[in-house]
């Protein structure tokens, strides 16, 4: 630990280098990155939408064992590293004081979207819905996913653009590949600065962070 002197009648600003362990924790978090990144991220842009589509790692996946991780081709294993609830809901995210948050859920596991929503500092507010063409796999065949639309902040001066209803007929793409015609939906129904965590492409006008993109910002971790 170590600490700076700021000039006039500021106190000493004080600097943990390392991961923050709590969250009343109230010091300026630095990832021994040096202090001129640390002061900067004081000024860090702060998004007034995000999209979110966290690698979740399904329950079936310890249920059904590394048979049916490795093996199929659904199986989030096989095609990307996966996080803990608790990971996720830990990340400290660049949101503006008003903003909106669209976050893609599990069907199996809607409530953990909600813990992340609200552990982000958003209230979830409508759900919406991807129908796919033709069947999926599994017993279910499922061929819909969910997208959990959130607020954070006053409605007052926030508000959202009409979304045309609250289900909506887009083409399938690769696995957990997520249409464009989702992110022109965010466009019109909520305001800019956009970032997208857990992206995979730059978008034009778009921040993005993921580990197989080259990232726009840096996100700290409460863990
Ligand atoms: C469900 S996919 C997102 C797919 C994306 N919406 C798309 O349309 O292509 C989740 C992404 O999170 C990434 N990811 C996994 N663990 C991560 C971590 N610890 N930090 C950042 N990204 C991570 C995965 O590699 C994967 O690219």
């Amino acid at each position: 630990m170590s600490a700076i002197m700021m000039t006039g009648e500021l106190k000493p600003l004080k600097i943990v280098i390392g991961i923050k362990k709590n969250r009343s924790h109230n010091t300026l978090l630095l990832k021994g990155k040096g202090l001129v990144d640390s002061l900067k991220r004081g000024d860090m842009k702060k998004y007034k939408t995000i999209v979110a589509d966290p690698p979740w790692e399904p329950s079936i996946s310890k249920i059904l064992g590394p048979k049916w991780t490795h093996i199929n081709k659904a199986s989030p294993h096989k095609h990307y590293n996966v996080m803990k609830v608790e990971e996720i809901c830990d990340l400290q995210i660049p949101s503006a004081p008003q903003a909106h948050l669209w976050i893609w859920a599990l069907n199996q596991h809607i409530d953990w979207a909600y813990q992340v929503v609200r552990s982000w500092g958003f209230e979830p507010w409508q759900m919406l819905t991807w129908c796919k063409p033709g069947l999926g796999t599994g017993r279910f065949q499922c061929n819909t996913e969910q997208v959990i639309l959130c607020r954070k902040g006053n409605r007052q001066g926030n508000p959202f653009g009409m979304t045309g209803g609250t289900w909506f007929s887009w083409p399938r793409g690769n696995h957990s590949t997520k249409p464009n015609a989702f992110y022109d939906l965010v466009e019109r129904v909520s305001p800019p600065p956009y970032l997208e965590l857990f992206g995979r492409r730059k978008r034009l006008g778009w921040d993005c962070w993921g580990n197989e993109v080259e990232s726009d910002i840096e996100l700290d971790s409460l863990q």
